[in-house]
């Protein structure tokens, strides 16, 4: 029988709204794909993305995560520095993630979801996007790494522009890569400040400590503070959508849900492995691999699809089916390895916290627009609708 052509082009529309047909055509007929046009290789089996996330020395993120990545950021950040530097810039930053800083945050959480719900539930119509998930992430999130206000629409539209792509260009356009650099320069900002005047925050964190004895450099900082502000913000609102999406998508889990509250966390868990807001991200060989009789050859692009992973029947049974009785274990919707997501908890709580909330005002919802007609954000990395037009039913 003749195999169909390849439908993978990280490009296509389709990557956003729909890719798991795309992932799935890949995973049976070729799960070690080398893409001619856009020189990559994309991982799509579980074992093969999990293998190659817990093996660093093997598959590099020096040369940068994010697929497309942001001019001066490779090498200066978390997630695209190799151990032992990682490692040490990891250690600097995990007090900010400890159990008491984050569960800190609930009551800041249920003041602003509260507040945001008494508009939503006058209005009876309205985006969950910009009307509830942005405006809690961007706050929360300013206000841990310590932060002053900020407009929650306008910084969501800078980070939503940074992290997205030019499907017609195959990469970033002017405009994407100034929304970062307005970002980094608001960031800069706020490094000069904490030198003049020392905070009990992040930022004040990182820029008095030391590895091996010498400071990190402003850039480190600013790159690194930038990787908390795009990933706390858009991995996290988006994810939040997500949940939403699953929700009103599968009634019957959104009324157990309702029913018992304490189930928000299984609802958050499978949504992690069934639809997570991080599908892709980049690593670079560091030697000749043979894998599924192809040669990855040393120097060359790897793309490892977490989303992808998540959905492969050789590890979960029925991946297709969000089953919020299914306890995912091992799933990669936070990424593995070295690199495993290090505001994973944070993340689980504030969307815990925020959906229950949003639960009890608003049971009942569903979207004013067609399902197939969700317009989805363009990036070769990330995934999440542009806006969520619902009613309160
Ligand atoms: C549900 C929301 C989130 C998802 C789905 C998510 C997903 C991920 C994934 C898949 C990675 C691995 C990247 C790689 O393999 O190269 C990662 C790394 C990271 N995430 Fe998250 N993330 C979320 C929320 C957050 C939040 C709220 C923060 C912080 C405020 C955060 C901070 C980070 C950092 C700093 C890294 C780099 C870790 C390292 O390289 O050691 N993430 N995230």
């Amino acid at each position: 029988m003749a195999m169909s052509p390849c439908p993978y082009d990280l490009y296509a529309p389709a990557i956003d709204s729909d890719p798991f047909p795309i992932y799935a055509w890949l995973r049976d007929h070729a799960p070690a794909h080398w893409s001619e046009r856009d020189r990559h290789w994309i991982l799509t089996r579980y074992e093969d993305v999990s293998w190659a996330a817990q093996d660093w020395e093997t598959f590099s993120s020096t040369s940068g995560n994010l697929v497309d990545e942001i001019p001066g950021r490779a090498g200066a950040t978390l997630g695209s520095t190799d151990p032992p530097r990682h490692d040490r810039l990891r250690a600097l930053a995990q007090a900010a993630f400890l159990k008491k800083n984050i569960e800190h945050l609930e009551a800041p959480i249920e003041e602003i979801a509260d507040a945001a719900l008494a508009r939503i539930t006058a209005t009876r119509t309205f985006d969950f996007v910009t009307e509830y998930s942005s405006e809690i992430t961007i706050t929360i999130l300013l206000r841990m790494m310590g932060l002053p206000a900020q407009d929650p629409r306008e910084i969501r539209r800078k980070v939503v522009l940074s992290i997205s792509t030019d499907k017609p260009a195959r990469g970033r356009n002017q405009e994407q890569i100034d929304a970062f650099r307005w970002l980094a320069q608001f960031l800069e900002r706020e490094v000069g400040t904490r030198r003049q005047a020392p905070s009990d925050d992040l930022i004040t964190r990182l820029a008095e400590a030391e590895i091996d004895g010498e400071r990190l450099s402003d850039r480190e900082i600013i790159m690194t503070s930038a990787t908390f502000v795009m990933a706390g913000i858009e991995s996290l609102s988006s994810f939040m959508n997500l949940v939403a999406l699953n929700l009103h998508d599968y009634p019957e889990a959104r009324r157990r849900v309702v029913a018992a509250p304490s189930l928000m966390l299984a609802a958050v868990e499978e949504s992690l492995r069934f639809n997570t807001s991080a599908q892709r991200f980049k690593r670079t060989a560091t030697r000749d691999v043979t894998l599924h009789g192809q040669t990855i050859r040393k120097g060359d692009t790897v793309i490892l699809a977490y989303g992808a992973a998540n959905r492969d029947e050789r590890k979960f049974s029925s991946p297709d089916i969000y089953d919020i009785s299914r306890k995912p274990v091992g799933h990669l919707g936070f990424g593995g390895g070295k690199h495993f997501c290090m505001g994973s908890q944070m993340a689980r709580f504030v969307t815990d916290v925020a959906m229950r909330r949003f639960l009890a005002r608003v049971p009942e919802f569903r979207l004013t627009v067609p399902r197939d007609e969700l317009a989805w954000i363009s990036s070769s990395n990330f995934r999440s609708p542009v806006a969520l037009p619902f009613e309160v039913t």
